[in-house]
């Protein structure tokens, strides 16, 4: 018998990573953040100057990447690649482009597949991401879908750089976003989708707090 899983997917900024982590916190289960796996992939890819194209020495680096998070304590969640902290360096946009361009190819995909699938473990998981309820977790009993606004989603994101302290032009932002939602949608392997069983949630006018409780309210009733 697998534990449990809920799926949250969605494109960036829709509010997955913020209502996973209280989801996950609330219900005392493991959590994965499958996008930072292919920041953290973008991110070696990017110091070790490995060739985008080249996706046989890709899929091989992925294979053997060794990475991990912070479970627990104030940076729970903190993302760290061979042992060094990197959360801030796979939050920059060049890491979420290159993540999204990496992202596109299935051998790629193929060579992260176990790893985000080991994260299943009891008491549950709750995973985020853009094909966890689609291709990783098909089987999840609860999936849902975040959407909301591009312009919502842009603002949402620049703010989040302001309140680090990180100069970002608005408009900027919302085509960097578009352009990524368009690769991440378009893709032949895993395009961002809602799983035909996924329950979708539109967050634009929505606060997380309502989200969450729309959330567990589903997963009560299903679990
Ligand atoms: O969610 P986040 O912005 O961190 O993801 C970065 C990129 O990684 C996405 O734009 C997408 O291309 C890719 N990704 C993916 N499948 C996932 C999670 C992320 O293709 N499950």
């Amino acid at each position: 018998e697998q534990s449990a899983v809920i799926t949250i997917d969605g494109p960036g900024g829709a509010g997955k990573g913020t209502i996973a982590r209280e989801m996950a916190r609330e219900l005392g289960w493991h959590l994965l953040d499958s996008g930072a796996i292919y920041r953290l992939l973008a991110l070696a890819s990017l110091r070790e100057n490995i060739d985008p194209g080249n996706v046989v020495r890709l899929a091989e680096r992925a294979e053997a990447l060794d990475i991990g998070f912070i479970v627990e304590g104030e940076n729970a969640g903190a993302a760290l690649l061979e042992g060094e902290r990197v959360d801030a360096a796979i939050r920059d946009e060049s890491c979420g482009e290159r993540a999204s361009v990496l992202a596109a190819d299935p051998t790629i995909r193929e060579a992260l597949k176990a790893r985000q699938r080991a994260f299943r473990q009891p008491p549950g998981l709750v995973a985020d991401g853009r094909d966890m309820g689609t291709v990783i977790f098909p089987d999840a009993p609860v999936k849902i879908f975040l959407t909301a606004s591009a312009g919502e989603r842009a603002r949402r994101r620049h703010k989040q750089l302001m309140e680090q302290g990180v100069t970002a032009n608005l408009d900027d932002l919302l085509q960097e976003l578009q352009a990524r939602d368009a690769r991440d949608s378009q893709r032949q392997t895993a395009p961002l989708k809602p799983a035909d069983d996924a329950f979708t949630i539109d967050t634009t006018e929505q606060s997380i707090d309502a989200v969450i409780q729309t959330v567990m309210e589903r997963v009560k009733a299903r679990l």
